[in-house]
């Protein structure tokens, strides 16, 4: 089976990637590899994974129901009919000149094929994220969408992990589906609103430390 050269739970990533997405109903994720970001996330009312690699979609398990769609995330996003009310997350393989591949040949990604990927995500109708290493192709190519870079953890050392997204990132919809009813989805609201301007109002540099001891927390979570 093909293994991961690393998985984005160790990193405690996921679930800051998962508070970005704005409201969806359809779930895509097109390069499924380990899952980590579909088996954290609730689920919508559609959720899709797409993995060229059969192997990986049949060792793939979540507490709901997922399509699984094996071939090419590049066939996929040419031929699905988007109607605007996705969330699709891409998670390609990195670019090979700034990274060790483990992936057999047919998984490999050359330039073109990022190039590709990049012009047929730019033209959906829908919230697109990506995420990946900082690359200039990438900056070049989603010069018009936002991006965040993240310090994360990966085999002991610090590596940076970037997102591109063509939205503007907005958690409000996620105390709605964190509580079990209204006074308590309000609740949860006040919370995330008071921690949120906690958050803004500190230096720089101790945001930084905070958002780290958030990321080890959700990393150890997931071991
Ligand atoms: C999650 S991505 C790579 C993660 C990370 N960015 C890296 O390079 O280590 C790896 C997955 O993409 C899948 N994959 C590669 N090319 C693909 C393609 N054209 N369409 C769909 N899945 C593909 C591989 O089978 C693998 O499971």
């Amino acid at each position: 089976m093909y293994r991961h050269s690393r998985t984005k739970a160790a990193s405690g990533i996921c679930r800051f990637i998962i508070s970005m997405m704005p409201p969806h109903d359809t779930y895509i994720e097109t390069h499924l590899g380990s899952g980590d970001i579909m088996r954290r996330k609730p689920p919508a009312s559609n959720n899709i994974a797409i993995d060229l690699n059969l192997d990986v979609l049949r060792s793939f398990n979540c507490d709901y129901y997922v399509k699984k769609v094996n071939g090419c995330a590049h066939k996929f996003i040419k031929t699905y009919n988007f109607l605007g009310c996705e969330m699709v997350y891409c998670d390609p393989p990195y670019l090979l000149y700034n990274h060790f591949s483990v992936a057999p040949k047919r998984f490999i990604y050359k330039e073109q094929d990022h190039i590709e990927l990049l012009e047929l995500l730019k033209g959906l109708p829908c919230s697109v994220m990506i995420s990946g290493a900082p690359t200039t192709l990438y900056d070049y190519l989603l010069k018009d969408w936002g991006n965040l870079e993240l310090q994360v953890m990966s085999h002991n050392c610090v590596r940076t992990e970037k997102l591109w997204f063509n939205f503007t990132p907005d958690g409000d919809h996620w105390a709605r589906s964190a509580g079990k009813n209204t006074v308590d989805r309000q609740r949860i609201k006040r919370k995330a609103q008071s921690w949120g301007n906690i958050y803004q109002a500190l230096p720089r540099g101790e945001r930084i430390a905070v958002l780290s001891e958030v990321m080890n927390v959700e990393a150890q979570d997931a071991e």
